[in-house]
């Protein structure tokens, strides 16, 4: 497995594994603006080429919030999504900020897993927050002080 930042050039194959993973994909423009953007950082997760998984982060001042990660359906249970928070979270111990916060469907324990396991805990709860299904998400935050 090779980890490499994404660029726009990746953007065609990201946008191909959120139709795979969400219910609401973000689109081609949104994710190629969003590797542009230069507040966030992207990291790609690569077996024999091909994008496996992949994860992003926003940084504004000293507060980080993790925007999506997900890994394709055929590669998970191999510690993909593992490996892609370790990248963001030493990034973010690098860049010495104070926390880094995200959103997760209240139904996905698969992934509040993932990020109890690399020390977030549920903070707070934004109602109705999500669309198809319509659900709350739980606002889970790591600290780093
Ligand atoms: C959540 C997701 C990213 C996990 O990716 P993955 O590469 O399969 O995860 P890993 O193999 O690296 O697992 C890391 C940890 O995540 C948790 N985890 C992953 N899948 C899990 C599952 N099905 N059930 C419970 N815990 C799970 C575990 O803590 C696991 O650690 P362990 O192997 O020591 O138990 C993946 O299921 C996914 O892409 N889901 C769809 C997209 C999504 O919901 N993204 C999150 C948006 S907020």
């Amino acid at each position: 497995m090779t980890i490499r930042p994404l660029s726009a050039f990746d953007a065609a194959e990201m946008a191909e594994m959120e139709k795979k993973c969400f219910s609401l994909p973000w689109s081609l423009q949104s994710v190629k603006a969003e590797l542009q953007n230069p507040i966030a950082r992207y990291v790609g997760a690569f077996i024999g080429g091909t994008l496996a998984g992949y994860a992003g982060i926003q940084i504004v001042l000293d507060e980080g919030h993790i925007t999506n990660i997900a890994t394709a359906p055929e590669y998970r249970r191999q510690g993909i999504a593992d490996t892609l928070m370790r990248e963001l979270l030493a990034a973010a111990t690098e860049r010495g900020l104070a926390f880094v916060t995200l959103e997760v469907r209240e139904s996905n324990v698969p992934a509040q897993t993932l990020y109890e396991k690399h020390g977030f805990a549920a903070v707070g709860r934004r109602k109705g927050y999500y669309d198809e299904p319509k659900e709350d998400a739980l606002l889970m935050t790591r600290e780093f002080v």
